[in-house]
Parts: C-alpha cells; structure tokens; sequence
C-alpha cells in the first residue's frame, strides 16, 4: 500500500514534479495560501508523513489528530520554532529540516537589508518617486558607511558567520557577537563580548539567532535603549524583538535605522506603525527566496519524507 503523505504546499516546480513521481497516496493543499487550521487537522488523520512549512503550528493537538502510525515530520525550513520538537520526539516521530541550503540567500538578504537601512534607501526610492529630488546636495539623503565599523552579530551560526564574511568586504573593521557559547576558532576572528557589550558597542547589529524561550523578545526597549543610534537588523524570527518597543525606540531615535525580514504577525498588517517610518525598512520574510534554494529546501524535504518513510535515518535530522 502506497504510504499516505500530507504536503501542505504546492512546491517549488521542479520538486512538484518530483513529489508528483513519488509512489503516495497523496493530499497536497493546492491554493497558494496556508492550510486552514481545520482542514490540516482533519487531513492528517492516519497520514504516514508530514511536508510542512514554518507557516505550520505542530503541536499536541496536531499530533493527537494525526494519529500512532505518522513516522516522519520535515518541515521546509530551518526555523523550528513552530514545531514543538520535544512532543514530536516523545512519540518517536522523526523530524528533519533544512539547514545550510538557505545561508547564502538568507546571509545576502542580510546584508540587503543592512546596507539598505544605513544608506536610506527606502528614503530615497520614495524621494526619486514622489518628485522630492531636486539638485544635487551635499547633506541630502546621508547615510553611513560601514569602513572602519563595528559589526555585532547576535547568533554566530552558518547564516551569522556569512553575514560577518559579506560585510567584512564592505570595511567593517571590528566584529563582535553574542550567543549561548563561545565559538573560538571562528573564521571571521569575531571576539564573543557580553550582550550588554554587543549592544553598548556595534555601530550594527544583526539578529542571526533561532527564536527560543531565551531569545523571545530579547530586544526590549532597555535593549534598544543600551544602543548607539546604530543600524538594527533582524532576518531571523520576529519573536525574538519586542515590537511594540521597537515602535518606541523608533519614535524616541533611540535606533539609526532599522531593516526587518520578519516580524509578528506575518503578514504585518499594512496599518501597523513600523511603516510609517522613514528609518525603518521591512519586507515580507523572503530570506531563502530564491529559485535556486527555494528548490533545494523543498528536495532536501522530500529526501527526509522519502528517508523516513523507509525508517532510515533523515539526511537532516533536528
Ligand atoms: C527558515 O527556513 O526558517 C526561514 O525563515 C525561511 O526560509
């Protein structure tokens, strides 16, 4: 009997066509939206497999729906932080994700966001549409460079370290950064300083951290308060800033300038304040969105489904 398999997503094209010659008794959500709530837990029901997206709460409940029979979970993403993985492991259900695949776009959005934010960027695309540019001037639209600037990374894992490797060739003269442990042998020669001291002394900081317990709202308003007016850029999980802080930070000037690929909610309502800063850019969680990763995330997850499915042990196992 073919195995039963859930997909709550149609794929990037090339892993659709290889999902597609899979021998599966086969539900794949179609609409290019979420599942419902309702619908992925009826659908659930006696499934072999689970293909799922960060978008995707995995819970008890969800569990309980599924039913004793569901072997594997791979989630196309290297966040799991919607997936409650002590649950999934203590029912011996095996779980897999990502990693790697998605650094360089991730790492290159990054950088986006952070030499956007500190030139202005938003600033000035609006200026050049909305008419406002008029004659060269010496101090229009001035932002900072990075030469001779010190970068903070808050997280130095593979999306962190290739953040601090791109921005390096931009001039950035010292990097520092803060985490759970220290990472001696690092290649960027970054020096592991105290939180409070990455926030005293990073002219930019850069959020590469998973959302944990820890993490969650990490960036308060004392935190924002403890920066210079430097550049803050989160492409990592919204969770781990408190927002309503960040809107006060911003109002009071506290921050330079601010880039975000994420935030809570997604999709942040077009009426949220965040937008109606001119220091603030935000766009809608496209780290990974590119063909090219977004192609190997998907194949990576069909190879953990199809290894599970034959009680191997997952090419990329959490
Ligand atoms: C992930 O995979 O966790 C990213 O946030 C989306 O690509």
């Amino acid at each position: 009997m073919s195995p039963k398999v859930l997909v709550t997503r149609i794929l990037p094209p090339q892993a659709q066509s290889r999902l597609l010659e899979q021998d599966f008794d086969l539900y794949q959500w179609q609409e290019d939206a979420c599942i419902p709530r309702h619908v992925l837990l009826e659908k659930i029901k006696g499934v072999d497999a689970l293909f799922c997206l960060l978008t995707e709460k995995i819970d008890q409940e969800l569990l309980d729906a599924a039913g004793p029979q569901l072997k594997v979970i791979a989630t196309m993403s290297v966040g799991y932080d919607h997936i409650d993985v002590q649950a999934v492991k203590s029912r011996g259900i095996l779980l897999g994700y990502t990693p790697d695949v998605l650094t360089d776009a991730t790492a290159d959005l990054t950088v986006l966001l952070a030499l956007g934010a500190s030139r202005r960027i938003k600033e000035s695309i609006c200026a050049a549409e909305d008419g406002q540019w008029g004659k060269w001037a010496p101090t229009w639209l001035c932002g900072s460079q990075f030469t001779n600037k010190t970068l903070g990374i808050v997280g130095l894992g593979r999306i962190g370290e290739a953040v601090g490797d791109r921005l390096k060739a931009f001039g950035i003269g010292r990097v520092i950064y803060s985490g759970r442990s220290e990472k001696p042998r690092n290649r960027l020669g970054a020096e592991f300083v105290p939180f409070q001291t990455l926030l005293a002394e990073s002219d930019v900081i850069v959020v590469c951290c998973a959302l944990t317990k820890d993490t969650e709202n990490m960036f308060n308003y004392e935190a924002f308060s403890r920066m210079k007016k430097s550049v803050f850029v989160n492409s990592a999980r919204g969770g781990i800033v408190h927002q309503d802080d960040l809107v006060r930070a911003l109002k009071e000037n506290l921050v330079g300038a601010v880039g975000l690929d994420v935030t809570t909610p997604e999709p942040l309502p077009p009426t949220h304040p965040l937008y109606t800063f001119p220091n603030c850019l935000i766009l809608p969680h496209v780290g990974s969105a590119t063909f090219e990763t977004r192609e190997n995330m998907a194949n990576m997850t069909l190879g953990n489904i199809l290894a599970g499915l034959k009680n191997e042990p997952l090419p990329y196992s959490i």
